[in-house]
């Protein structure tokens, strides 16, 4: 198939392009490249270095599947320049959306968040759970999602609502739970916990990855889809990582007290099997950073990046 990626220099990105083209995809990686380009040379690949916001002007014929990651990627990023972020993570989804479906593209798979149900007292967060977005990042998820529902006559729509993702990629992030206490553990001797006792769902990223293509290749489940599979405190995944590294655990108060659990029954029952554990991503960010391959950069950390290139004053 040709399939139109855009975020694909991004966290995930990095993963997903090289699974795509060993599946024998031709893909086009379009990204603003804010955190450089870690994709390598392919015959089958076209990086393409754009801004999505004018995502209207490029070409969409003759692409069957569109995979829309990019977006202002976490709360506190969203929050540095919200009319940025409106543009970036929504408006810019409605002309993607506008312009694959005029294009006769058959397929649109987006990466919503699981954090668009806000805070819920419910045991086992569902799809049908009314949604209470806290952030404007979540908002810009909640709209985006309302906006391609709106276009499910004339494309496949599929929905991915994942959990946060754990694990290594080219393109690392370090500002998500795993792999920030993983890289304290391994950097400082030392986890720091804010709280603890918070619940979150996670999601191996070679396993979120291998969601989308599980989507692009039934492309019959139309609809929205949680994606996350371990409901575990953030004292658990703490003491996960001390258990392999010896760091020892600093508990201090919580400045997020949010606590959810997400059910991905419904995912589940399209068949689709995960294959990774938050702790094979401890293990493996353990052996690339002994190997020298995983280090502590200041571009993993989405919002120090952001703020330290003013890429928040884009025009
Ligand atoms: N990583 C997670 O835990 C997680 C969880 C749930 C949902 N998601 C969603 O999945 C998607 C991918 O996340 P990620 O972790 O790979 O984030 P990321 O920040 O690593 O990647 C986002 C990419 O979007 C690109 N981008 C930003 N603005 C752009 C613009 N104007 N034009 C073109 N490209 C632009 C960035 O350069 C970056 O490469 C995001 O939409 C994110 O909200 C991520």
């Amino acid at each position: 198939m040709n399939i139109f990626v855009t975020g694909a220099c991004g966290y995930k990105g990095t993963v997903l392009i090289p699974k795509l083209l060993k599946e024998g995809h031709k893909v086009t990686a379009f990204d603003i490249m804010w955190f450089g380009n870690n994709l390598k040379a392919h015959d089958n690949l076209s990086i393409v270095e754009g801004d999505v916001r004018k995502i209207n002007e490029f070409d969409l014929n003759g692409f069957d599947t569109v995979i829309h990651l990019s977006s202002v990627a976490n709360d506190p990023c969203g929050d540095l320049n919200p009319k940025l972020t409106w543009e970036v993570s929504c408006l810019a989804t409605m002309l993607l959306a506008e312009n694959a479906s005029k294009s006769n593209v058959d397929q649109f798979i987006y990466a919503s968040s699981g954090s668009v149900y806000g805070v819920k007292d419910e045991d086992d967060v569902t799809e049908e759970l009314e949604l209470d977005p806290i952030s404007e990042y979540n908002k810009t998820k909640m709209v985006s999602e309302r906006v391609l529902l709106s276009y499910k006559d004339k494309m496949k729509i599929q929905i991915i609502r994942p959990a946060t993702v754990c694990g290594y990629s080219d393109r690392m992030r370090l500002d998500v739970a795993v792999n920030l206490l993983t890289m304290q553990a391994l950097n400082k001797g030392k986890i720091t916990v804010l709280g603890g006792d918070q619940t979150r769902p996670n999601i191996h990223i070679d396993d979120i990855t291998d969601v989308y293509i599980h989507f692009i290749n039934n492309s019959n489940f139309e609809g929205i889809y949680n994606a996350g599979f371990e409901n575990i405190s953030i004292l658990d995944i703490a003491n996960m990582v001390s258990l392999k590294t010896n760091a020892e655990i600093e508990i201090m108060p919580s400045n997020d007290p949010r606590s959810y659990r997400i059910n991905s029954d419904k995912l589940l029952k399209t068949g689709f099997k995960p294959s990774k554990t938050v702790e094979n991503a401890i293990q493996e960010m353990i052996d690339l950073y002994r190997n020298g391959v995983l280090e502590d950069l200041e571009e993993n950390y989405n919002l120090k990046w952001m703020e330290k290139n003013k890429l928040y004053n884009l025009d």
